[in-house]
């Protein structure tokens, strides 16, 4: 994307989804319906979905035509062997097992690796990832680099690991205690910041010296590549599928949301080098999502995924998603607005501490620049601050973060720039009269992952 010359989608439109236009007041009323929270919302109120980027991309025609191959059979399905395949391809992991989504193989990995008081230390949290690791009786230990946390510093991989916090964790309580180093690429919650091979293999080098396992969550592995690709010296002339490769061969085994980066609806896996733990899958598989040749999934959604997986390394592919991201970001930096830096891979993230600074952060600025942006514009985006956090299980106390961040979360193939630029314009409008903004109270809150459920209204 340098020089004059511009660009545009590697890919043309076959059918359109009409939205629904609505007026400021009927969103005044569904927001308050909603209880100020966007998860809320029905989606036909919607008229922008910047929720999330999980399971809403558009899927190609070949992904379509795949799900009629889908072999629907209880046992041994033809289309597991092609994910199989695809996931042994691109990959270059040995063993899959399928599972309904990223946190069905989230809980299968921590049901087989944790033992009751150990660590898992990892690259800044992600609500299901470190849930499923409590629920085995871990302890999370966050290990992100001190950058992670400041939205204004520009370093080009702030999803990297400080080797000197895992250092320091090992010699405290011994490699012993730690179940496993989890790492993120990108990293959802630092607003999808790319992690870099040379940071990578610094840990695979630390964690083979004290016999300590890596595990991947690859949910994001193709944009984080495409960042190694333009940011990190020596990788500008290799594929983005070449460096996929060679981060995949820096973890023992990785959880895979296919919500996201394989462009796909529904769909996950867990796949290893290892056959015992492989074996472990297995038997777990059965208990929790279904026999180890489809875990959850029908049949044709492993077509889809297998194809998915090929579509999501095409050069061309993966410039023109992230491109459009930064669309949207550069835009907001261009008017002030303040915004997480650099843009990451998935979404724009607006710093809601700074943009409402005016709020204390237990008035949820985040959650209240999310109900306001929608009703606003329709443009539904996503609370990550306190109300994400969740509580301390130990002392029950609110984890008070220091990022308090509304996610813009792009869909992959779905929108257009055009309607980036009407995001652009409702952020800039709120941003200009953010002074008359008030923030929220809590009126319910769920005992876990508090976010997708709990109520507020207006202070
Ligand atoms: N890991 C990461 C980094 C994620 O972003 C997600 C989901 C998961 C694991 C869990 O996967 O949803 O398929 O069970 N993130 C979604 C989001 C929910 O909106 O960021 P899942």
């Amino acid at each position: 994307m340098t020089g004059r010359r511009r660009t545009a989608e590697p890919y043309r439109i076959k059918m359109v989804e009409p939205l629904r236009v609505t007026t400021p007041e009927q969103r005044a009323t569904a927001m308050a319906e909603a209880g100020w929270n966007t998860f809320l919302l029905r989606s036909d109120d919607v008229y922008i979905d910047l929720l999330t980027d999980s399971g809403t991309s558009a899927m190609s025609d070949r992904q379509w035509s795949a799900l009629m191959m889908g072999d629907e059979a209880y046992a041994g399905s033809r289309s597991f062997f092609a994910l199989e395949r695809a996931v042994q391809e691109v990959y270059g992991f040995p063993y899959v097992v399928p599972t309904h989504q990223g946190r069905g193989a989230e809980h299968l990995i921590s049901q087989i690796l944790i033992k009751d008081g150990q660590y898992t230390p990892g690259n800044m949290y992600f609500t299901t990832t470190r849930l499923h690791q409590e629920l085995a009786g871990a302890q999370f230990v966050d290990i992100i680099v001190d950058e992670a946390h400041d939205t204004t510093d520009r370093s080009p991989f702030k999803g990297n690991v400080d080797l000197l916090k895992l250092e320091h964790l090992i010699d405290e309580v011994g490699p012993a205690q730690i179940a496993y180093v989890s790492l993120a690429v990108t990293v959802n919650m630092a607003g999808g910041q790319p992690v870099s091979l040379a940071n990578l293999r610094a840990v695979q080098d630390l964690c083979r010296l004290h016999g300590i396992l890596v595990w991947g969550d690859a949910t994001r592995c193709a944009e984080n590549a495409y960042f190694i690709q333009q940011r990190e010296p020596g990788y500008a002339d290799h594929s983005v599928a070449d460096i996929l490769r060679q981060t995949m061969d820096c973890f023992d085994g990785i959880t895979m949301s296919s919500k996201k980066d394989n462009l796909v609806n529904i769909g996950g896996f867990l796949a290893m080098r290892d056959e015992a733990i492989l074996q472990r899958a297995r038997e777990l598989v059965v208990v929790y999502e279904g026999m180890p040749t489809y875990g959850g999934l029908a049949g044709r959604d492993m077509e889809a995924i297998a194809v998915g997986i090929h579509e999501m390394v095409d050069d061309a592919y993966i410039a023109d998603r992230v491109r459009q991201v930064d669309y949207l970001g550069q835009q907001l930096l261009d008017a002030g607005v303040p915004i997480m830096e650099p843009v990451g891979g998935h979404a724009v993230f607006l710093d809601a501490r700074r943009f409402l600074s005016h709020l204390d952060q237990e008035q949820f600025p985040a959650q209240t620049l999310a109900g306001h942006l929608y009703v606003d514009s329709g443009v539904r985006s996503m609370e990550r601050g306190i109300v994400s956090a969740g509580r301390d299980p130990k002392t029950g106390a609110n984890r008070t973060p220091k990022l308090e961040l509304v996610r813009l979360t792009i869909p992959r193939r779905v929108y257009t720039d055009r309607h980036m630029d009407v995001v652009a314009d409702s952020v800039i409008d709120l941003y200009e009269r953010r002074e008359s903004i008030s923030g929220l109270e809590m009126l319910y809150e769920p005992p876990s992952l508090r976010f997708f459920t709990a109520r507020f209204a207006t202070l």
